[in-house]
């Protein structure tokens, strides 16, 4: 066994839980990969730590709006306990045996292959089960005894029993705490036993403080500009806020939530320096998914936030992609034209996946 310093670990003097033990892991490939520039918010993760290093028969539920970082904090915190991983997704059409396995043919043989949860259960891993409310009730009924800690039945492998090692531990994700969706956001949802749900503890996540998303996007993103870093997570708040206040009246004002992985991407693209404004990143990242009535008020608070679109525009020439695309779709129609027409000189349009090339022979 080697004893893990967590404090050391995290390098904060106010983690809950002093030391875990835990056994060598020899399963490297399960380990998830390590993001250097993961900013841990103290209470989630002295939560997630209470869990890992004493369950109680029971297991961990985080519920949570879409992106604000539900799967990635398990695979960071695994990642730095050399903790190894099952990962699945579910979905409305996930089966009780997508998690124990079924029988496969093998070079001709009937075999079992063992699923994630048997994998996990065998292993000692951390079985992440991802948007758990949108998979059956039913089919999750299977799960009940093992979310106990008890040891798991296949029938369909002639009734081997499973036992539990002792480093097996169940984290589910979703969107919603298993009532069903109270935001219209989340298609899908399911409304979940509360037998099943009676063997969780739960973990509520909400988008990270506006201090450590300032700072998760200076580490992933150094280049940045602080001004642009602050002002980008202003934005974003004062977008949930209308979220929030929608959901709190029952008038929905927006039909999207503003996530930590829309704002990641509009930072990323940001970064790359192509004098593209602002409201162009924000518009394809995120605005053009919304009705046209909160497309114009989304770009109205980014003229407030970023300043008026057309005085930004006036100091850079790369921002209309529209007219780049005219110019090519113009030459493209162009060129057809003198072929025909003209006769004298043979032009070849190629359109490929990528690109429209144009090849001019005498
Ligand atoms: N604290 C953080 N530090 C760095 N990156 C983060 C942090 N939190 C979230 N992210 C990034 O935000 C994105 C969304 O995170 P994640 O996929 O974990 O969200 P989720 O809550 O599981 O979303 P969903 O409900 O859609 O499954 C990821 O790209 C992740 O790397
Ligand atoms: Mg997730």
């Amino acid at each position: 066994m080697v004893t893990v310093n967590l404090k050391s670990l995290f390098n904060n003097e106010k983690i809950l839980i002093d030391a875990i033990e835990l056994e060598p892991c020899s399963l490297y490939e399960h380990i998830p990969v390590l993001n250097k520039n993961y900013v841990f918010e103290l209470n989630v993760l002295n939560e997630i730590l209470l869990f890992l290093a004493h369950p109680q028969h029971d297991c961990l539920y985080i519920s949570g709006p879409s992106g604000c970082g539900k799967t990635t904090i398990m695979l960071q915190i695994a990642s730095r306990l050399n903790w190894p991983v099952e990962q699945i997704t579910l979905s409305n059409k996930s089966e009780s045996i997508d998690l124990i396995g079924h029988a496969t043919l093998r070079k001709g043989e009937l075999v079992f292959e063992y699923g994630p949860l048997t994998r996990a259960m065998m292993y000692g891993e951390i079985l992440i089960l991802n948007e758990i409310d949108l998979m059956s009730p039913g089919d999750l009924s299977v799960l009940n005894d093992v979310l106990e800690g008890k040891p798991l039945t296949i029938l369909a492998n002639n009734g081997e029993i499973i036992h539990p090692h002792p480093q097996f531990r169940v984290v589910a994700t979703a969107n919603t705490k298993g009532f069903g969706d109270m935001t219209g956001f989340y298609n899908g949802a399911r409304l979940l036993n509360q037998a099943f749900l009676d063997r969780f503890r739960y973990l509520e996540m909400s988008y990270p403080k506006a201090n450590v998303e300032c700072l998760m996007i200076k580490q992933a993103y150094p280049n940045l500009d602080d001004a642009l870093i602050s002002n980008l997570v202003r934005f974003a708040n004062e977008l949930r806020q209308v979220v929030n206040m929608g959901l709190e009246n029952g008038v929905r004002q927006l039909s999207a939530p503003f996530s930590t992985r829309t704002l990641l991407k509009i930072a990323g693209i940001a970064a790359l320096d192509l004098n593209l404004t602002m409201h162009k990143i924000i518009s394809m990242t995120f605005a053009l998914r919304l009705p046209k009535v909160e497309f114009e008020y989304v770009m109205r608070l980014c003229n407030d936030v970023f300043g008026h679109e057309k005085e930004v525009l006036a100091n850079t020439s790369k921002n209309n992609l529209n007219d780049s695309i005219k110019v090519q779709d113009e030459m493209y129609v162009k060129d057809d034209k003198d072929t025909t027409a003209k006769g004298k000189k043979t032009r070849k349009v190629k359109k490929t996946n990528e690109n429209l090339e144009i090849e001019l022979s005498a």
